[in-house]
């Protein structure tokens, strides 16, 4: 558990919204996380929160009365809500109910907290927690992606076992996760203001219902690039094939299986982003065509007929308001030369290479990383991959910065 001040915390306010849920008792340990940290914080609950957890232990944690009604002459008189608006440095609400979010994306204010998220221009985040199948109806679902599209920052929600007795998708994130969300985005990072989109993990491609082609990537590396990317400040869109990772708190997770749903999901997520990183196996080929049942054993040898996948790096880089570029090249052997001519013909502007093979690259914790950019390369020593992804981003930074100063002159 975090006990200590964070440097990014500390002496920040922080507005905690808590609206009715089950999961509005985690909200008292994030409190205290964040008060342990060093923020001071502020809760707002809606009236139905109330049900839910006694306003008398968020006072006592946060040692400041709790707010919670709109129309409330005593609190209005001390700091009305206009002021509460702008004291906010980051609103944060968790748990955020299908209740909450529909209101929120139609702009309503009909309680203090929703009053307070329209009036704010601090950034806002919401930690999603509900029953899987209101996660999953379209109308969440469509009131999530626009308030993504304005801006909010989604956090989670995590899988698991729910209160109600449902599996699934709905789950607030946990109370550690959140404040590390709340770090981030306090943090004025070297990538601030920066919009990524990396992609992370294998494909699959199918060949009947239940066999597919697809390779050992475990994703580890490409969602510690995305997590080091978030550290810094950076909004980052994931895009991600089968892996059994948690997506770190904060990005946007597009979930893919196939290299063509990859092409689209980057395509459409490309538009207006500064930086693209390709950490995904792709797989360079696809079966010509999906068996509609179950291949049958009947004969000795089977012949896959394969048709190439398209090259979503390469695409990317050929756009032409195209985000820096930054492409991974996993070989056996001649590194430095490999990397440079897979640096040319795909026509980006940074490839990490690693070697791959007799227990390196693949499904292991640490990596080292062989850095070509057009005039240079640098090496990054065998490290676990969360600080190897942190050097590499750091990298990124440098070098994206000396392009625009170069542009600029
Ligand atoms: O050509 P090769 O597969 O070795 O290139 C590896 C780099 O290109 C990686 O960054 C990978 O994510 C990306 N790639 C891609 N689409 C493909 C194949 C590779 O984005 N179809």
């Amino acid at each position: 558990m975090a006990s200590e001040v964070s440097e990014h915390l500390r002496e920040r306010r922080l507005l905690l919204g808590i609206s009715a849920g089950i999961a509005a008792y985690k909200a008292a340990q994030l409190a205290r996380l964040l008060m342990r940290a060093g923020a001071e914080v502020q809760v707002v609950m809606t009236p139905a929160a109330r049900e839910f957890i006694g306003e008398m232990t968020l006072q006592a944690i946060t040692r400041r009365p709790v707010r919670c009604a709109i129309f409330d002459a005593a609190h209005e008189a001390a700091m009305g809500h206009i002021e509460l608006a702008r004291w906010a440095d980051l609103i944060l609400v968790a748990p955020a109910s299908a209740d909450f979010l529909a209101k929120l994306q139609a702009g309503m204010a009909d309680t203090l907290l929703h009053t307070l998220c329209l009036a704010s221009e601090a950034p806002l985040a919401v930690a999603p927690a509900m029953n899987q199948a209101m996660w999953r109806h379209p109308a969440t679902r469509h009131n999530v992606l626009g308030l993504q599209g304005r801006g909010v920052h989604i956090l989670g929600p995590a899988e698991g076992d729910q209160a109600c007795g449902d599996s699934g998708p709905g789950r607030m994130l946990e109370p550690e996760q959140l404040l590390q969300a709340a770090e981030a985005l306090l943090h004025k990072g070297r990538m601030a203001g920066i919009r990524a989109v990396v992609t992370a993990g294998p494909t699959r491609e199918p060949l009947d219902p239940v066999r597919f082609l697809g390779n050992r990537s475990s994703g580890r590396m490409g969602y510690a690039i995305a997590d080091a990317l978030l550290r810094e400040g950076a909004e980052v869109t994931l895009v991600s094939g089968p892996v059994s990772l948690e997506a770190p708190p904060g990005a946007r997770l597009i979930r893919v299986q196939t290299a063509l749903e990859m092409h689209q999901a980057c395509l459409r997520a490309i538009n207006d982003a500064d930086l693209f990183i390709a950490c995904a196996a792709v797989a360079d080929y696809r079966p010509s065509e999906r068996a509609s049942q179950k291949i049958k054993k009947d004969a000795d040898t089977l012949t896959l007929d394969l048709v190439r996948n398209p090259d979503i790096l390469a695409d990317v880089a050929a756009l032409p308001q195209r985000p820096f570029c930054v492409g991974f090249a996993a070989e056996t052997n001649d590194l430095e030369r490999h990397a440079e001519a897979k640096r040319r013909a795909k026509g980006v502007d940074l490839i990490a290479a690693n070697r791959v093979g007799d227990g390196e690259g693949f499904e292991v914790d640490e990596n080292a990383l062989l850095l070509v950019w057009d005039g240079g390369s640098s090496s990054l020593p065998r490290q676990p991959k969360q600080r190897l992804a942190e050097q590499l981003v750091s990298f990124i930074s440098e070098r994206m910065d000396a392009q625009l100063t170069t542009e600029d002159s």
